[in-house]
């Protein structure tokens, strides 16, 4: 786990090699068993595999979606607004859990902002993803992680790029904290 974190870096290039389904159905299960507040699970997910889709999500906002018109598999993530006031933070686990798994099954992935983001000037990413994929009413999205083998590895970051001043023992403005 220790290695995976450490050297984790987000995916934007993946070759053309498929994910099979074994693949994953071990990532569904990772996700599903995330931990929730209160255990409310509020998630749900839609695997997405079909290259229009893929490209139709790749322009759900104007930026920082690209990606996933190359990816070979997409993993929406939705959220259920009236099972948690927190599917905020139950949806955004389950997305990094997702990335943590695909790293341990030699994939590579990338996070995609939905929530907050716009497709344009009159529609959500939200709604706009919503309507493509006829997600009820009642789930709300929350990230697209585009998953698939990496096209090439990135270097992880280094020690010296660690940032330990954001780091605080005990309180601020005690002599432990002076830097
Ligand atoms: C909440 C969140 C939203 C993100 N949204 C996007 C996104 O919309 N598009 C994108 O390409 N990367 C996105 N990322 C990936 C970040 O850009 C990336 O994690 C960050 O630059 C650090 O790089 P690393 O993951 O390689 O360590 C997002 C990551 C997080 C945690």
């Amino acid at each position: 786990m220790l290695d995976i974190l450490y050297n984790r870096r987000s995916t934007r290039k993946f070759s053309d090699k498929k994910v099979d389904e074994e693949a994953i159905h071990q990532l569904l299960k990772a996700a599903l068993l995330s931990p929730s507040s209160k255990n409310s699970q509020p998630w749900e997910f839609i695997v997405v595999d079909e290259p229009e889709l893929l490209s139709q999500l790749s322009v759900s906002k104007p930026h920082g979606a690209c990606l996933l018109k190359h990816a070979p598999l997409a993993i929406v993530v939705t959220g259920d607004k009236t099972k948690s006031d927190v599917w905020i933070e139950d949806c955004s686990i389950a997305s990094i859990i997702l990335q943590l798994a695909a790293e341990a099954l030699g994939l590579g992935s990338c996070w995609v902002q939905i929530h907050r983001r716009y497709y344009n000037d009159d529609q959500t990413a939200n709604e706009f993803i919503s309507e493509l994929l006829h997600i009820p009413d009642h789930l709300e999205v929350l990230s697209v992680v585009g998953v698939g083998y990496k096209a090439a590895d990135r270097p992880a970051l280094t020690d010296k790029e660690i940032d330990w001043q954001k780091v605080v023992r005990n309180c601020y403005d005690t002599a432990n904290n002076e830097k």
